[in-house]
């Protein structure tokens, strides 16, 4: 089974009350629902998670290396600052999508730089919370047909073996 870490970023908390006008009405709680129950539809595990601390976020990705196949997050405004979340995630090398639900490129120049876009595979930004359920079919999808590539790859070196041929 696929497992995939969600993690939301600070004020993030704050979901359905903050600037609506900005980031809609829906609670985090409702957008974890939505997402665990897509989840749910794709067979896939995910844990949820959200921290006002960059220390905390930095550990939940350094912690995911072993146990996780994939990373989903919005590192709100550590997007723009955090070199720290940065290196996390380029220091375990796993897939990660980068997700804001407000269109981050539509709003002040200091949002338009993202520390994380260049370590993550992928960057959704401006749909809401539509936004984190394309990330994880997207993220699913893609880690699903690598496994049957290498799958098949595998297949193919063993039976080339049995049959005592190379390459
Ligand atoms: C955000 C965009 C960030 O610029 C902002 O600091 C947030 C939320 C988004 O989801 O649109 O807190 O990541």
């Amino acid at each position: 089974m696929l497992r995939i870490r969600v993690l939301h970023g600070p004020n993030l908390n704050l979901l359905g009350t903050r600037e609506q006008s900005i980031y809609g009405t829906l609670s985090l709680d409702a957008m974890d629902s939505a997402i665990m129950k897509l989840a749910e539809e794709l067979a896939v595990q995910v844990d949820l998670h959200q921290s006002n601390s960059e220390s905390e976020l930095v550990t939940w990705i350094q912690e995911a290396r072993t146990e996780y196949d994939g990373i989903i997050i919005n590192p709100a405004a550590y997007t723009h600052t955090s070199i720290a979340i940065r290196d996390a995630i380029a220091a375990v090398g796993l897939p990660t999508v980068e997700v804001h639900l407000s269109n981050v490129y539509q709003r002040e120049e200091f949002r338009h730089c993202s520390y994380i876009a260049g370590v993550a595979i992928g960057q959704i930004s401006g749909l809401g919370p539509i936004g984190y359920l394309l990330a994880l079919r997207g993220l699913h999808d893609l880690l699903t047909s690598s496994r049957r590539q290498k799958k098949t790859t595998a297949s193919a070196t063993s039976r080339r073996a049995a049959k005592g041929t190379r390459s």
